[in-house]
């Protein structure tokens, strides 16, 4: 069972800082004074890792962005209206010689039933079509992305390419996504390119996206799926079509040999650990399903899900003591000496397909 830990039973803080717009801290009183001014700064999870959904960079996008304009934009005038009347029959003070009240049916007639019809018909209608501008249209690519507490596993069936956390497409067409869950509801959510959709065990939903211009867009799981919801992330890569052939040709590739005598041994190590029980890597006798496939971890930009920039230091911490990084993610440290351990992460960096030079 995930343990939630209370006020008086904090888990150990990590040193490694955390990527992404999901890292929560502590809200102190006083802040809670602003939070209202907070709010605006929702808009400023931007830099490299845009995640906002006011951003769009796809046609379905751009429809859900113009909708919630159109939406925020009357509703808020009519709630002012209605806030407006509202202060109007708190504060006014009939004069002492004023004619009784009339009959306020036709008032109630006009403001409770014709004025709101005349307002929320026409806006039934339009998210009615926006909803049919979402549905999706002819793809070529099929991808299946399946989400895991915490991670989520990705999968080219037409091109026997596994990998993870990371979803590599090319930029302007339309993908079709396979999505399903093994565990418990997740939700799949890249804001700049499309709107959520449920990721449910036992069950594949049909879903798409598309970028507009080649980029990253960061993407966030957006249904509450245990004790590391907020650190289950992942990133769209949209290449150029011809740099996504080339991405695909690549990772279709054995990965090389172990050239050295330090990465023969972290190969020896990985498998002497236990690790190839959870873990895939294509070429080698490694083929568990049970943990993200590292097949090409050299060329991850991150670990755990974009919870940290993959780098040796990083990678080090996350297999020695993943729960200092991730409490309650599965995976359990690796008790391995300290040369062990490097030798291992050395072996893990080196699974890459390096870029031919332009
Ligand atoms: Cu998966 Cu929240």
């Amino acid at each position: 069972m995930v343990k939630i830990s209370g006020r008086g039973d904090r888990q150990p803080r990590a040193r490694t800082p955390r990527l992404g717009c999901g890292s929560v801290r502590a809200v102190r009183p006083p802040l809670l004074l602003i939070f209202p001014f907070l709010l605006s700064g929702l808009s400023g999870c931007q830099g490299e890792r845009l995640q906002s959904s006011l951003h769009p960079s796809s046609s379905a996008a751009a429809a859900i962005a113009q909708l919630w304009w159109v939406l925020l934009v009357i509703l808020s005038l009519y709630s002012l209206a209605t806030f407006a009347l509202m202060l109007v029959a708190i504060f006014r003070r009939p004069a002492e010689d004023a004619a009784p009240p009339r009959d306020g049916r036709l008032f109630i007639l006009l403001g409770g039933v014709i004025l709101p019809a005349i307002i929320l018909v026409p806006l039934l209608i339009y998210s009615l079509s926006t909803s049919a501008a979402l549905r999706m249209p002819e793809t070529g690519l099929k991808i299946r992305v399946v989400g895991h507490r915490w991670w989520w596993e990705v999968e080219y069936p037409d091109h026997s390419i596994v990998t993870a956390n990371e979803i590599h497409i090319p930029a302007g067409e339309p993908v079709e996504l396979e999505l399903a869950a093994s565990d418990v509801i997740h939700s799949f959510w890249t804001p700049q390119l499309h709107g959520k959709m449920d990721m449910l065990p036992g069950q594949t939903t049909s879903f798409w996206i598309e970028a507009d211009r080649p980029g990253t867009y960061r993407g966030q799981c957006a249904e509450f799926c245990g004790v590391q919801h907020a650190h289950m992330a992942f990133v769209v890569e949209a290449l150029p079509p011809e740099e996504f052939a080339d991405w695909v040709a690549e990772q279709q590739e054995v990965p090389d040999e172990p050239g050295t005598a330090a990465l023969q041994r972290g190969r020896q190590a990985f498998f002497r650990h236990g690790c190839a029980a959870c873990h895939a890597i294509r070429g080698t006798s490694a083929a568990g399903r049970a943990g993200p496939d590292l097949t090409s971890m050299g060329s991850r930009q991150t670990i755990a899900a974009a919870t940290v920039p993959n780098n040796s230091e990083n990678l080090l911490a996350w297999i020695a003591d993943p729960q200092a990084i991730k409490p309650g993610a599965n995976m359990p440290p690796t008790r391995a000496a300290d040369d062990e351990l490097r030798d291992i992460v050395q072996y893990l960096q080196s699974l890459k397909h390096e870029r031919a030079p332009e």
